[in-house]
């Protein structure tokens, strides 16, 4: 039984916890973050304080289309009225458990994602490093209980993107972020994105018989929005199958229907055994999963792997109503009509300015590639979009990325592209 949220209950905070209230009037600017925050980040000159669909507003009261939805989280837009209401409702009802219990919102989330996708087992936390890391650790453990403690090494792609905990970011294979930081985890082959013949290398070295798992995305974003193609997914499912190999599929930015498929394996035709989710999975609330099949996740027993905060009852009562709008024919054919509108126009865009030398991606995952003599400068397009109203994202210094909200009005994509030409025009002088 749900209990609707009261206004009551907020004049009850009101009266007997005033700090509350002193707390969220005392002004904030942008200046305060290079004084108070660790400087790991470079936030734009505006701060938004308040979302609604695919528009966000900020300090000034400015409205900002949005085709960023933070970095692909944002799914269903800001304050989604079905994620709101399974927020406030199981905000008054339990926020946390230990996982020395189960919890109602859990189980019943782990049942939808078990019922659509080939996997039978899911393991909650909190973030898409933490589902990596715990995908990495699976794969490793089930190769050493079932093939011996030799069977380690992961085959991961130069370029990709599976996280910031020192073991995802060595899977990465971009060095820039792994430097600096003392000796890295070993046992991870980096070959190149889509080269089947540096991946069937990687297996033939000492028979392949070392390599426990293959990690991939089954399109790199950070890396450029490049997407994988078909054969090179395949061989990596054939090659895992010949050498006792686990595939694992990162679709912490492909997932939760934003290729136009709930996730993007199911159009790629390659099942993994493998798959990790976060990012638009809570659709803003954090949280991540693992999902894989009985027999793998027999690999950990009880204490070899947990989380305090994994299966968190509010995460998951959010991330449970944020899967039912969706996990919809309604709104992944959505997706899809979006794309086509999305191409269009950028390439009607393209065609006055001659500024891409590649529009691509799927669903509403779009890379625009900066021809010469512009390549560098996604980041000046980024901030000139700020200024026009616009929050873009990018993939790389030559890739402008695009990830707004599935369900984005059309009129929304309309006019955030419009904004988009009058910033291309001003960035790329
Ligand atoms: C493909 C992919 N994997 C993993 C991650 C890491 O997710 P998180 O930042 O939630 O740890 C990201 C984040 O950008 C990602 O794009």
């Amino acid at each position: 039984m749900s209990v609707p949220p009261s206004s009551s209950t907020l004049a009850v905070a009101a009266k007997h916890y005033p700090a509350v209230e002193k707390q969220a009037s005392l002004p904030v600017t942008r200046a305060m973050f290079d004084e108070l925050m660790v400087p790991c980040f470079a936030p734009a000159p505006f701060i938004p304080v308040r979302g609604s669909g695919s528009r966000m507003w900020d300090q000034q009261g400015r409205m900002y289309i949005d085709f960023a939805s933070g970095v692909a989280v944002t799914a269903l837009g800001h304050c989604h009225p079905a994620m709101v209401k399974a927020l406030t409702e199981q905000a008054q009802t339990i926020w946390h458990v230990s996982n020395w219990m189960t919890n109602e919102p859990a189980l019943r989330f782990a049942k939808k994602l078990v019922d659509a996708t080939f996997a039978e087992r899911a393991f909650f936390c909190n973030s898409g490093a933490e589902a990596n890391e715990a995908a990495l650790k699976l794969a490793r453990r089930y190769a050493h209980d079932h093939f011996g403690a030799e069977k380690f090494r992961v085959v991961s792609t130069l370029n990709a993107f599976h996280g910031r905990t020192f073991f995802t970011v060595t899977a990465g294979g971009q060095a820039k972020y792994a430097t600096g930081f003392g000796p890295t985890p070993t046992g991870f082959t980096h070959i190149r994105y889509n080269d089947i013949a540096g991946l069937e290398a990687a297996f033939d070295e000492e028979g392949g018989d070392d390599i426990c798992a293959v990690i991939l995305e089954p399109m790199q974003g950070e890396g450029g929005m490049i997407p994988g193609t078909p054969e090179f997914l395949t061989a990596a499912r054939r090659l895992c199958d010949e050498h006792d190999a686990l595939l694992i599929f990162d679709e912490i930015q492909s997932g939760m229907g934003r290729t136009g498929a709930l996730f993007s394996y199911m159009q790629k035709g390659v099942v993994p055994d493998i798959l990790t989710s976060a990012k638009g999975l809570g659709g803003g609330f954090p949280v991540g999963a693992m999902l894989t099949t009985a027999e793998i996740a027999s690999a950990f027993s009880v204490g070899v792997h947990g989380t305090t905060y994994g299966g968190n009852p509010l995460a998951c009562a959010v991330a449970s109503a944020v899967f039912d709008v969706i996990n919809t024919t309604e709104v992944l054919d959505g997706v899809k009509a979006r794309h086509a509108l999305f191409m269009e126009g950028l390439r009607t865009i393209n065609s006055r300015r001659e500024v891409f030398a590649d529009i691509r991606g799927e669903g509403v995952w779009l890379g625009c590639e900066l021809k010469a003599p512009w390549q560098g400068k996604a980041g000046a397009v980024m901030q000139a979009a700020g200024d026009e109203g616009l929050v873009v994202l990018m993939a790389g210094p030559d890739v402008v990325r695009i990830a707004p909200s599935l369900i984005i009005s059309l009129d929304e994509i309309l006019e955030g592209l419009a904004r988009l030409e009058t910033a291309l025009g001003k960035a790329l002088v």
